[in-house]
């Protein structure tokens, strides 16, 4: 296909879809501001820019598309970037999302703001001004709530509050995760959480991404919410998952996204599903590029390709043609100074095991688990039951220790 795409971000979790995009014949560039991005060294070209700077990134593209080589379409993986690339869409002409729709969905208050008008159900939130105002709310609205940022990602900054929190350092260390220093709470909805990653079509919502999320460390890294993976298709009853295929295509069309992808985080609380956000973006931690064809057999990332150059994707393409279970799991070494790591390269070649990247080395320090960059490494595996593919993921993650020093 002579075409050519960039791709905003070159991180780790992007060298999947660079090489699907080569693979496909198409010329790839990358955008960063980091010059080791490993995205780069797969890449035909090459653009510096931050990607969080949508003027920078503009500009340099703009210059690589009338300069060296046409670009076709614009797009992200595994990093959360939607409002660069549709900027970058928008000013080129390329297919895209409207600017609004990614700035909305950039801002974790305006896109609650947005559900709430078109009805789209949510949890009780409401902005946070102060310290003093966040007492005053959980005296009116009691316990438990969810702090966040309302521009951040990865869960950094992100507090479940209960009683005996403090609450003035939880608001601080919320605000010190938003670079705008916004701060939003909402009600803590209890209940399974679910990943769902979907492609829209010409307005019809496509979801071949559906996978539970893992919350077993949530008393051991508490305030902090961090997740220890997932498993496809999951243990959810039946009626939820209907429930939940049924609300997604409300989200895409409340955030405005007629063609592009709809990843969502939801919740279902007392058997009804809730939208925790949604973000117009290809999902990162290999959900993507990884879990879902494994599962289902769809091409996600090569069909997300298509839609961003404008090309044909064929409602077909994105149906399940088989269900195989999948599960991942992390590494969450205790802190202190890593003085040993286990043989982790005789799992590789295992016909169960489709990646397996320890992130750290010995000699590294890890510190209080507070966001998602921070896991020490990632294991996907699949089995023949869902039980079997767990128990092996999990099985790895105990046969490789990531040993500490605690005390240097
Ligand atoms: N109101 C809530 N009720 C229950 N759980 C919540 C709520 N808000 C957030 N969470 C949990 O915390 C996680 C992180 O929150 P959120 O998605 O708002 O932050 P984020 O920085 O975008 O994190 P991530 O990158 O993991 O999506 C959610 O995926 C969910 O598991
Ligand atoms: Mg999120």
């Amino acid at each position: 296909m002579d075409k050519a795409i960039l791709f905003i971000s070159g991180g780790l979790e992007a060298v999947p879809g660079i090489l699907l995009a080569k693979k496909m014949g198409l010329h790839t560039v990358v955008s960063d501001i980091n010059a080791d991005a490993p995205g780069f060294a797969v890449a035909d070209g090459r653009i510096y820019a931050s990607t969080y700077d949508s003027e920078a990134t503009v500009a340099a593209a703009s210059r690589y598309h009338s300069e060296v080589r046409k670009l076709d379409g614009v797009m992200s993986v595994g990093a959360d970037v939607p409002f660069t690339v549709a900027t970058v869409a928008a000013v080129l002409g390329l297919p895209g999302i409207p600017i609004e729709s990614a700035r909305i969905a950039s801002d974790k208050l305006a896109m609650k703001e947005r559900f709430q008008s078109d009805g789209v159900p949510i949890p009780w939130f409401s902005p946070v001004e102060s310290p003093q105002h966040l007492k005053e709310i959980i005296l009116e609205h009691g316990y438990p709530m969810v702090l966040k940022p309302v521009d951040s990602r990865g869960a950094r900054g992100v507090l479940r509050l209960q009683s005996g929190l403090d609450l003035g350092w939880a608001f601080l260390h919320s605000q010190a995760n938003s670079p705008t220093g916004r701060v939003m709470i909402e009600r803590f909805l209890s209940g399974p959480q679910i990943s769902t990653e979907s492609l829209v079509v010409d307005g019809r919502t496509f979801t071949p991404g559906f996978s539970d999320r893992n919350y077993e460390h949530l008393e051991r890294f508490a305030p902090h919410i961090i997740e220890n993976g997932g498993q496809i298709p999951g243990y959810l009853d039946e009626r939820s998952r209907e429930l939940i295929y049924e609300l997604l295509p409300s989200t895409a069309s409340s955030l405005g996204v007629r063609d592009g992808v709809i990843k969502g985080d939801i919740v279902v609380h007392e058997g009804r599903p809730y939208v925790i956000e949604v973000a117009p973006r290809l999902s990162g931690g290999y959900f993507c590029t990884h879990e879902i064809p494994l599962n289902t057999g769809v091409d996600l990332v090569g069909n997300a390709i298509r839609l961003a150059l404008g090309l044909t994707v064929k409602p077909e393409d994105l149906l399940p043609s088989q269900n195989i279970p999948v599960a991942q799991r992390y590494w969450f070494p205790d802190t202190g100074r890593i003085s040993r790591i286990g043989d982790h390269e005789r799992f590789l070649n295992h016909p169960h095991v489709h990646l397996l990247e320890i992130r750290k080395k010995v000699g590294d320090r890890i510190s209080k688990m507070d966001s998602h960059p921070d896991r020490a490494g990632v294991v996907i595996t699949t089995g023949d039951t869902l039980d079997e593919a767990v128990a092996f993921a999990e099985h790895i993650v105990a046969s490789v220790p990531i040993e500490v020093d605690p005390h240097s």
